[in-house]
């Protein structure tokens, strides 16, 4: 397994361009199927959760190629609506596939995703969404058999704004008889670029953003061109690597509505950040002050995918914070391995509380999924000495070359791949 090597404590410094987003491309990639021919996505990250979309699709009878960025999808020779369970295992967000699968198909069969390090990942909001448009589902075991003759449009409350859930219904409803109205509906700005690329489509959908989606059925949809807005959380990342390592970053191609949240967060703890178009400017010479309180919520509100990244700021803060994490229960495993790099945290339930140290030491450590990884970089590039990142995989399912993208920053990352032992 490849391993990130850290020498830490030289500030970040100089200009990155922000990928893609990750969890924009891939309900975009699902909901290519909805359409017969060729799609073209701009601005989608290399990623090995990427890849992994655009194997399934390709196991479906899809061809796709991804090069420089670019990826071009044919969905003219789809003929297949079941999943396969390995590739599920891989990626649990694939069962945003069932909406589209079954609309374009009238049935498919998918498998329960699963839980990971973060949670359980329930998806039961998924299959009453799609219940309500009309579909059977039968659970077999671990396999979901679904079936619809006719996807009918109807009112659909969520009992919690699932991001999944929402686009999983938006991308069935599409092609549904008549209207659909989401109502507690996921507001983040990748359900925003799900209805802009849907319509692009010809779909009628409106509300993403707000809490109230309306979706008026279309007989069927066209392939079009769309670019993939930038990737807020690999921004939000970048920018608390800068503040943590007391660095001056300029970050271009990014959205900075879509980052309010961290943004106050950090001028809270006393960063200097300075916006301009799509340009943030993040600086930071002095000691970080603690945050009293910060609560993850759903959008707009501060979002989970930061929570472990912040976290590091404030362990190098002057006093004491709160981070308190209300959407997944399994997501402060990170705190036991900042630990071990001399951060002070204790944990109660789902809040942790942070007494800032002046410094962090250099370990060896173990991402424990995808965010965490990305806090123990950050951990890494603030601390005194060197730190070893294990079990990388997690990151690279997120972040394009995340060592290429620091040490243009100037940091000390190498990425080393043990030889196998033939
Ligand atoms: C999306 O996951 C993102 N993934 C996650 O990003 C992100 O953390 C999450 O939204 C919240 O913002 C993608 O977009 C691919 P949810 P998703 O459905 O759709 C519960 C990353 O790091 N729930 O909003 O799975 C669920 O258990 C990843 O890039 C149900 O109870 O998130 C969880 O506690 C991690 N029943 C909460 O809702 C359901 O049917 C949030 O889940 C669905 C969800």
């Amino acid at each position: 397994m490849d391993k990130l090597v850290i020498e830490g404590g030289k500030p970040l410094s100089g200009t990155i361009v922000i990928q893609g987003a990750k969890n924009a491309a891939l309900p975009i990639l699902a909901a290519s199927l909805l359409a017969d021919g060729t799609t073209t996505l701009d601005h989608v990250p290399d990623l090995l959760d990427i890849d992994v979309m655009l194997n399934i699709l390709r196991e479906l009878g899809c061809r796709a190629e991804h090069t420089g960025g670019t990826v071009v999808l044919d969905t003219e020779t789809a003929h297949i609506s079941h999943v396969p369970e390995s590739l599920m295992r891989q990626m649990r967000s694939s069962i945003f596939l069932m909406g589209p699968l079954l609309a374009r198909f009238g049935e498919t069969q998918v498998y329960q995703p699963g839980g990971c390090a973060i949670g359980e990942r329930k998806i039961d909001l998924h299959l009453e969404g799609l219940q309500a448009l009309g579909a059977e589902i039968e659970e077999l075991g671990n396999r979901i058999i679904c079936r619809a003759d006719k996807l009918r449009g109807a009112d659909i409350h969520l009992s919690f704004p699932s991001v999944g859930a929402t686009e999983n219904i938006m991308m069935a409803a599409a092609l549904a008889e008549g209207r659909t109205t989401i109502s507690n509906a996921a507001r983040e700005p990748e359900i925003q670029d799900l209805q802009g690329f849907l319509n692009a489509m010809g779909a009628k959908i409106m509300g993403a953003g707000t809490d109230t989606i309306t979706i008026d059925g279309v007989q069927s949809l066209t392939p079009c061109r769309y670019k993939v807005i930038p990737d807020r959380i690999v921004a939000g990342t970048v920018m608390v690597a800068a503040a943590a390592t007391r660095g001056q970053v300029t970050l271009q191609n990014t959205q900075p509505a879509h980052l309010s949240s961290l943004i106050h967060v950090l001028r809270r703890a006393g960063v200097q950040i300075v916006v301009d178009g799509d340009i943030i400017k993040v600086g930071s010479a002095t000691r970080p002050r603690a945050v009293e309180r910060i609560v993850t919520s759903p959008y707009p509100a501060f979002p989970t995918d930061l929570q472990s990244q912040v976290m590091v700021l404030l362990a190098l803060a002057d006093g004491v914070s709160v981070l308190k994490e209300t959407i997944f229960e399994g997501r402060l495993k990170h705190v036991d391995e900042l630990s071990r790099m001399g951060a002070d945290i204790r944990v109660d339930m789902n809040a942790a509380f942070i007494r800032g140290v002046p410094r962090l030491y250099g370990a060896t450590v173990e991402a424990t999924d995808l965010r965490a990884g990305a806090a123990l970089v950050i951990a890494g590039l603030a601390a005194q000495g060197k730190t070893v990142v294990e079990q990388i995989h997690h990151i690279d399912r997120g972040y394009e070359k995340i060592e290429t993208m620091l040490a243009r920053l100037g940091a000390r990352i190498s990425r080393y791949s043990p030889v196998p032992n033939n």
